[in-house]
């Protein structure tokens, strides 16, 4: 629906303004599911028979084909935009499919490792930790993100919301025991910045574990204006972080180095997130895991039913989420697809990071008025459901930056 809305849109702004937009015209590369590349005849010039990726040049037409059918078998986007990736280089894709590969060969070993079994002790510290999530505050902070008319990477204000997010933070971490950095990140695909901050680990700070999610948000409903709530995406697991936050700060300093993001322009195409992930490989950086909150308020399948999606994540981590559940959460965990790099955890493991994306609920049965003026606190939002994804971060952010455990290969 909002895809195919979006698609629309293409074509009546063209019309209103009489002269077309030259982006609209443009042809771009994708990353698609390669049953749908066939199945609509675009030609595929690379593909990853494995993981059934196809990479293919598409023009506007096309996009609105692979939309229209996404939206059919109900997916969002449909294929991820590779316009601003570097990949574009010289072989670029060659290496991109090359890396996806080996991605998916390293969870393979994993899955065929005699030595899986993953069980989480109980330990009081945590689950003390755990008691502290505050529903009330998850409410406030999703109350005060949803309030900004938009957190739109192309607004005329793209950073208003990313100014008082960082000085919220630091008021907050005004009170911090912990010694901690927070920095505010610039990029070069989107004048939006994101913010980090980093809690370094006293034992092994070049350990790192990335707790993260999209602080941005974007309204595509036809004729829907510029309101972009974002309640549930994501000002929702932007807040569960900023619980986590409050918590971890007066804890004990965890060995690992435990870095936050509220990641910019990830609704244009996991634009700050694709730059972080790659800055971080290029400088060799030592991430051992990689969390993504991106939807938590709406349950779905039901509440306390988490959607662990399995595509561009860990099976390391997919297997450590089920045994904390064992252990601390109690919910449900449902393995399920998003079927393309729906958020940022696609681009840290395309860089060869161990994700994990714990999501609101399975795909299909998501909140549908994202990317509306809609996407508001409704009498659907549910904070002790919310609350859970708060506790995923406090578990790997005390227990797995406490260990020397690491995807095994
Ligand atoms: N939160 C969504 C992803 C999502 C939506 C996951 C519905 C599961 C169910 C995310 O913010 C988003 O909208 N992603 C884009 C893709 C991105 C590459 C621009 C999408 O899904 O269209
Ligand atoms: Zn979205």
């Amino acid at each position: 629906m909002k895809m195919a809305a979006l698609a629309l849109l293409f074509v009546a702004s063209n019309a209103m303004a009489h002269v077309p937009s030259l982006e609209n015209f443009e042809t771009k590369p994708i990353l698609a599911d390669l049953k749908d590349l066939r199945a609509l005849n675009i030609p595929v010039l690379a593909k990853d028979e494995s993981v059934e990726v196809g990479y293919a040049i598409v023009t506007p037409l096309m996009q609105q084909r692979i939309q229209e059918r996404a939206h059919s078998v109900g997916k969002c986007g449909g294929f991820e935009d590779l316009s601003t990736d570097v990949m574009l280089q010289s072989n670029g894709f060659d290496k991109m499919l090359n890396e996806m590969a080996k991605i998916k060969e390293k969870n393979d070993l994993y899955e065929r490792a005699p030595f899986k079994i993953l069980s989480l002790e109980k330990n009081a510290g945590i689950e003390a930790a755990l008691s502290e999530v505050s529903e009330n505050n998850l409410r406030s902070y999703v109350q005060w993100l949803s309030a900004f008319p938009n957190r739109y990477n192309r607004d005329s204000q793209p950073n208003k919301h990313v100014v008082e997010m960082k000085q919220r933070l630091e008021a907050m971490l005004s009170n911090a025991t912990i010694p901690y950095e927070i920095s505010e990140i610039t990029h070069s695909s989107t004048q939006q910045n994101s913010l980090r901050v980093r809690l370094v680990g006293s034992a092994r700070p070049n350990e790192i574990i990335v707790l993260g999610g999209h602080l941005d948000s974007i309204n595509q409903s036809w004729g829907g204006g510029k309101a972009a709530p974002g309640a549930d995406d994501n000002a929702s697991g932007s807040a569960n972080l900023i619980e986590a936050l409050r918590i971890l700060m007066n804890k004990t300093q965890p060995e690992r180095t435990v870095e936050f993001f509220w990641y910019a322009g990830e609704e244009s195409g996991l634009l700050g997130s694709a730059e972080i992930a790659k800055q971080y490989k290029a400088e060799k950086k030592d991430v051992v895991a990689v969390l993504q909150l991106d939807m938590t308020l709406f349950p779905g399948s039901g509440e306390l039913v988490i959607g662990s999606m399995t595509d561009f994540t860990s099976a390391w981590l997919r297997d450590y989420l089920k045994a904390m559940n064992d252990t601390y959460l109690h919910a449900r965990i449902v393995d399920d697809k998003c079927g393309y790099g729906c958020s940022d955890h696609a681009s840290w493991n395309r860089q060869g990071y161990a994700a994990l994306m714990p999501f609101e609920a399975t795909f299909r049965a998501s909140n549908q008025k994202i990317h509306t003026a809609n996407d508001i606190i409704s009498p659907d939002s549910n904070f002790k459901h919310s609350a859970v994804y708060t506790k995923i971060a406090l578990v790997m952010a005390m227990d797995l930056a406490n260990s020397q455990a690491r995807q095994p290969y």
